[in-house]
């Protein structure tokens, strides 16, 4: 081999080279010297469908020097058939500028997978260069229905851009009448979409994931908005999915409505563990929001037992002041004063020594109907092997005064069905069109959300007070130690 400057037709055949470490370091060196005179830059676009992850990277990397249609083709490629590497979608986005028509182009062709990488980077890079050009390009497949209809992906794609537009404090038809008549038929159809996507909310027929994504558009200023309010409301009902049902909650949210809370908190007993989170999360995004959940505690319209104690340790370290005081005054009066008489009369138990054998017979007596240990019981309540570093204080509270502090999926739901049967247990999961319902003895039973004709939550644990009833101090003691016995333990 003779040795000089490194020369296109040195580089040439390194592109096609077996080795991917070769391949790469050739396209590297190619980003500089492709050009008319040589064949660099079309062999080293054919190489985004090779089979070496590096050599794509960088090629991914090299395009964005290029400014060619052909570079642009190779780059659209490689984000259609490698966007879901991260490594290479940051890749495709760093080059993007020269290239953005086709890879919009291609993007809003691709499947679901793709576009989720890709359109948001691209459509905020489109209104950050104020590029109407390429928000257009974006916005017309979006607001094409087929067959009058318009798909999940379009609901997406258009609530992303309606958000992006919301960070720049724009409305769509504000940003519409900026631009030419063919932005301002574009603004009619997005009209035309959001009132469609009211009727797909509200339709049962229609299928979990259309309707979830039909209300990410509602509860948004604009045309129609002021009744969004009634329409999400009524969404809020165990016979509706639970997704569909977090969705209208994010979208009462949005809202913003000053009788949010009152819609959100309406219901409160007959929410599910899952959609209480997200009402909770709406709720602590406005102070005034945040009061009026504390104030219902106050009243004792919700049990402070319905927050986790996560929940309640937000409010309590809330950035408002006013939110922070009430917030401490209203957990501090929630402790039952039955059950601090309870755990003040058992007091005497910490002092006595217990024994590990007598502790297993009292748990397999009063506690394995509902918990599990050394193979003993069944798992109704939640696995004990995490107790065993409690301290004895800690545990007898858990024990005599249960309801204090319940993680949510371990509330107790009142459920009646439309057959006459009523129902008492914890909601084990919760599927579009039904709910897992596990029962004290241990046995699960599936519900169809058309069959409940109501669902209550009871603000207790499924773990019941007054199991001190059957026991002396000495069992307790006997209790607590083998609780804390297990390997590790004491
Ligand atoms: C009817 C069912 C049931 C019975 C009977 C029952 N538990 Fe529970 N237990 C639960 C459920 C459900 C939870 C979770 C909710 C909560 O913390 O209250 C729980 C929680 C606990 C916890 C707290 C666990 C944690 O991770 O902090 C302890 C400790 C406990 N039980 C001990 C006992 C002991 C000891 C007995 C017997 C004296 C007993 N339980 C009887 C259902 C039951």
């Amino acid at each position: 081999m003779v040795w000089g400057p490194l020369t296109p037709a040195l580089l040439e055949p390194a592109l096609g080279d077996v080795a991917a470490g070769v391949r790469r370091h050739a396209v590297r060196l190619a980003e500089t010297r492709a050009g008319t005179g040589n064949r660099l830059g079309e062999l080293a676009a054919r190489l985004a469908d090779d089979p070496d992850p590096q050599v794509r990277l960088q090629l991914a990397l090299t395009l964005g020097a290029w400014q060619d249609s052909a570079a642009g083709v190779a780059l659209a490629r490689l984000a259609v058939n490698s966007g879901s590497d991260p490594a290479i979608a940051a890749a495709v986005l760093s080059s993007v500028v020269n290239h953005a028509e086709v890879l919009i182009a291609a993007v809003t062709q691709a499947n679901n997978e793709v576009r989720e990488v890709f359109a948001d980077p691209l459509l905020d890079m489109s209104l950050a260069l104020d590029r109407r050009d390429l928000v257009m390009q974006f916005l017309r497949p979006t607001l094409a229905p087929a067959d009058g209809h318009f798909t999940a992906g379009q609901f997406h794609a258009f609530t992303h851009f309606v958000d992006a537009l919301a960070r720049k404090k724009l409305s769509f038809i504000e940003y519409s009448e900026t631009g030419d008549e063919k932005l301002r038929e574009l603004a009619r159809q997005a009209v035309a979409m959001v009132a469609q996507a009211r009727r797909v909310a509200a339709d049962a027929t229609q299928v979990v994931n259309l309707r979830v994504a039909a209300l990410g558009l509602l509860g948004r200023s604009g045309a129609g908005s002021a009744t969004d309010i009634s329409r999400l409301a009524v969404l809020l009902q165990p016979s509706v999915p639970g997704e569909v049902q977090r969705a209208a909650v994010q979208a009462l949210g949005r809202a913003g409505d000053a009788a949010t809370p009152g819609w959100l908190l309406a219901d409160w007993p007959a929410h599910s563990p899952a959609t209480r989170a997200t009402v909770f999360n709406s709720l602590l995004g406005r102070e005034s929001w945040a009061l009026e959940l504390l104030r219902r505690l106050e009243r004792g319209q919700i049990a402070s037992v319905d927050l986790e104690v996560a929940q309640r340790d937000r409010l309590l370290k809330h950035s408002s002041e006013k939110v922070r005081q009430l917030a401490g005054t209203v957990f501090a009066a929630t402790i039952n004063p039955d059950r601090q008489k309870a755990i003040a009369s058992f007091q005497p138990a910490l002092f006595l020594t217990g024994d590990v054998t007598r502790g297993r017979a009292v748990f397999a007596k009063t506690c394995a109907t509902c918990h599990q240990l050394d193979g003993v019981g069944r798992e109704v309540g939640p696995n004990l092997i995490s107790v065993k570093a409690h301290p004895p204080e800690k545990l007898l509270t858990s024990i005599l005064d249960p309801s204090r502090e319940v993680e949510p999926r371990y509330l107790a739901y009142n459920c009646e069905l439309t057959g006459g049967d009523e129902l008492y247990g914890i909601i084990a999961s919760e599927t579009g069109n039904g709910l897992v319902f596990k029962l004290p003895d241990g046995t699960t039973r599936n519900i169809l959300r058309s069959d409940i004709k109501s669902l209550r939550s009871t603000k207790l644990s499924l773990m019941p007070d007054g199991l001190e009833a059957a026991l002396t101090h000495q069992d307790l003691a006997d209790l607590l130690r083998y609780l804390r016995h297990q390997p590790g333990g004491e």
